[in-house]
């Protein structure tokens, strides 16, 4: 594998956006193996410091608080296995909503996509984070669908749940982070859209591939 991160060449960048539940996380790990590049998951930082803001017994909405917690994240806060469930998710997505929280993450993504590269997933990779990532995918599904797979996820991990809820908080979450004025979710003007409503992990993870590979221009991709 040549090219990928390698070279005087800039670091090859692959931004993965798109709303929660679309699959972007599974295509974007899958992606990063075949290419060879690191992956990172950028909700993770946004989940850590809303996790740490819970843990203060204080509201996310907070913008001071959020803000400290946001400059004292510590790399061992990515590994908490706390940071997913609706008390999470909606968290994450609060402190997301305020622009010095964001401002305190934006360096470390940056500094960990040029080190080597990188296929990195999230709300606003290919607006903000990398505006000249040289590949955008914005992966989307209907709402019905997430939530859907939502759903079948909670309940392969033995997590009970209402399915009208999930369909609601998802809703809720989408709506949240595409109406905030901090860096909305939307799909960057050069993205290729990847809608995956009705694809299969599978075609979905072949469709990707082969976008990837029209950005780049090569077929060895
Ligand atoms: O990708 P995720 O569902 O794990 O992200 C959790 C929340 O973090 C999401 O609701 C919005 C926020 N987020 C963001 O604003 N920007 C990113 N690049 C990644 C996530």
């Amino acid at each position: 594998m040549t090219g990928a991160g390698g070279g005087a060449a800039a670091p090859l960048i692959i931004a993965v956006d798109g709303p929660a539940a679309a699959g972007k996380g599974t295509l974007a790990r899958r992606l990063a193996a075949a290419l060879a590049l690191p992956y990172l998951d950028t909700g993770l930082l946004y989940r850590a410091v809303g996790r740490r803001v819970l843990d203060r017994g204080a509201d996310p909405r907070d913008a001071a608080v959020a803000e400290a917690e946001a400059r004292a994240l510590l790399p061992a806060d990515l590994d908490r296995r706390d940071l997913r469930g609706p008390a999470p998710d909606m968290a994450a997505s609060a402190v997301a909503a305020i622009p010095a929280v964001r401002a305190a993450l934006l360096d470390w993504q940056r500094d960990f996509g040029r080190r080597h590269g990188a296929v990195m997933d999230g709300r606003d990779i290919g607006t903000v984070v990398f505006p000249d990532a040289e590949v955008k995918i914005f992966v989307t599904a209907s709402a019905d669908a997430r939530a859907r797979r939502r759903f079948e996820e909670l309940r392969g991990r033995g997590v009970a749940a209402d399915p009208a809820q999930v369909e609601a908080e998802l809703r809720a979450r989408d709506a949240q982070d595409a109406g905030r004025s901090a860096a909305p979710m939307r799909p960057a003007e050069d993205a290729a859209i990847l809608d995956t409503t009705a694809l299969g992990i599978e075609e979905a993870f072949a469709a990707a591939l082969a976008l990837v590979r029209a950005r780049l221009g090569r077929d060895s991709a």
